[in-house]
C-alpha cells in the first residue's frame, strides 16, 4: 500500500476506524470522515500520532449531501495529489416495527446508507477515470439475510450491493474495481446494545458457527485485500464477513442419521 491513497468514510470509530488503521498499517495515507468534527479532528490526531502527521487528514460532514463528498474527495486529493482507494464505509441503523416505520426515520437511513454510498462511490471514480482504483462498499449480511426491524437498513445495503455490481460493471474499463464485503454481527457502538443484552446475545451468538463475534480487524483485513493491488481482477464481488452465520443452520446429528 506504500505511496497509495486511501479515503475511508465514517472512519472515526467501529470498523471504518480500524480500516483507516489497517490502511495506514500497510503504507496507504488516509483521509477520512464522519459527521461530528471534534471526533474527526481527535481520530485525525490520535492517527497522526501513531502513523506520522503527514500521513493523515479528515473532515466533517455526512455522506448524504454531495457538498460535503465533493468538498471531502477534493480536499484529499489537494493533500495527497491523488486518490487511489475509497471505502464507502458510513452507515446507520434505525429500529422500529414494520408498521411503525417513519418517513424521516426511512430517509434518513436511505440517505446515509444507500445514497451516502453512491455519492462516495460516483465522486471517487470521478477522480480515478484516468489512473484507475479500488473502492470497496461496506455493506453487510443484511442485504441477503434479513433481521427484524430494521427493514430501511435491510434494504439500503441489499440496494448498496445492487449499486456496487453495477458500478462494477461500468467502471471496469477505467481500471476501476468496486466490491462489497458484507460483515456479519461486528463489535462496535453500533452493535453493543444486542451483543450486552443478557438473552439475546448469547442466543444471537449460538447462530455464529465460528463461535464469536466479529471484530472491526475482521472487516478491515478483507477490506485490505479488496483494496490491495492483488485483488486487481476481483470486480462485483460481495465478501462475506461473517464467521458462517449465513452459509445454513447446523442440524444436531441424530436428527440427521437415516431412519430404518
Ligand atoms: N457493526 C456491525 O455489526 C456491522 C455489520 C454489518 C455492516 N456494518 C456496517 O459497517 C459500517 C460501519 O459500522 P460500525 O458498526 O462501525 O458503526 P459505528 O460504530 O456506529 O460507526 C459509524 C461511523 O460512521 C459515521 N457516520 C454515520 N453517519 C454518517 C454520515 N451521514 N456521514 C458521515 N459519517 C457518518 C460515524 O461518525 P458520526 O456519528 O460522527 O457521523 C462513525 O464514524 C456501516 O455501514 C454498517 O452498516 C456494521
Amino acid at each position: 500500500m506504500t505511496g497509495k491513497i486511501a479515503l475511508v468514510t465514517g472512519g472515526t470509530r467501529g470498523i471504518g476506524r480500524a480500516i483507516a488503521e489497517r490502511l495506514l498499517r500497510d503504507g496507504a495515507n488516509v483521509w477520512l470522515s464522519g459527521r461530528a468534527a471534534d471526533t474527526v479532528s481527535a481520530t485525525v490526531e490520535a492517527l497522526a500520532a501513531a502513523h506520522g502527521d503527514d500521513r493523515v487528514g479528515g473532515s466533517a460532514g455526512s455522506v448524504a449531501r454531495r457538498e460535503h463528498v465533493q468538498d471531502m474527495v477534493d480536499r484529499c486529493v489537494a493533500r495527497f495529489g491523488k486518490l487511489d482507494i475509497a471505502v464507502a464505509n458510513a452507515g446507520i441503523e434505525s429500529g422500529a416495527h414494520f408498521l411503525e416505520i417513519e418517513d424521516d426515520d426511512w430517509d434518513e437511513v436511505i440517505a446515509t446508507n444507500l445514497k451516502g454510498v453512491f455519492l462516495t462511490t460516483q465522486i471517487a471514480a470521478r477522480e480515478m477515470t484516468s489512473s484507475g482504483g479500488r473502492i470497496v462498499v461496506i455493506s453487510s449480511t443484511n442485504a441477503f439475510f434479513m433481521e427484524s426491524h430494521i427493514a430501511s437498513y435491510n434494504a439500503s445495503k441489499a440496494g448498496c450491493v445492487a449499486l456496487m455490481r453495477t458500478a462494477a460493471l461500468e467502471l471496469a474499463r477505467y481500471g476501476i474495481t468496486v466490491n462489497a464485503v458484507g460483515p456479519g454481527l461486528v463489535r462496535t457502538e453500533m452493535t453493543e446494545g444486542l451483543v450486552r443484552d443478557a438473552e439475546h446475545g448469547p442466543r444471537y451468538l449460538e447462530g455464529i458457527p465460528a463461535g464469536r463475534f466479529g471484530t472491526p480487524e475482521d472487516v478491515a483485513a478483507a477490506v485490505a485485500y479488496l483494496a490491495s493491488d492483488d485483488a486487481g481482477w476481483v470486480t462485483g464481488h460481495h465478501l462475506i464477513v461473517d464467521g458462517g452465520q449465513t452459509i445454513g443452520v447446523e442440524l444436531p446429528l441424530d436428527a440427521t442419521s437415516r431412519q430404518t
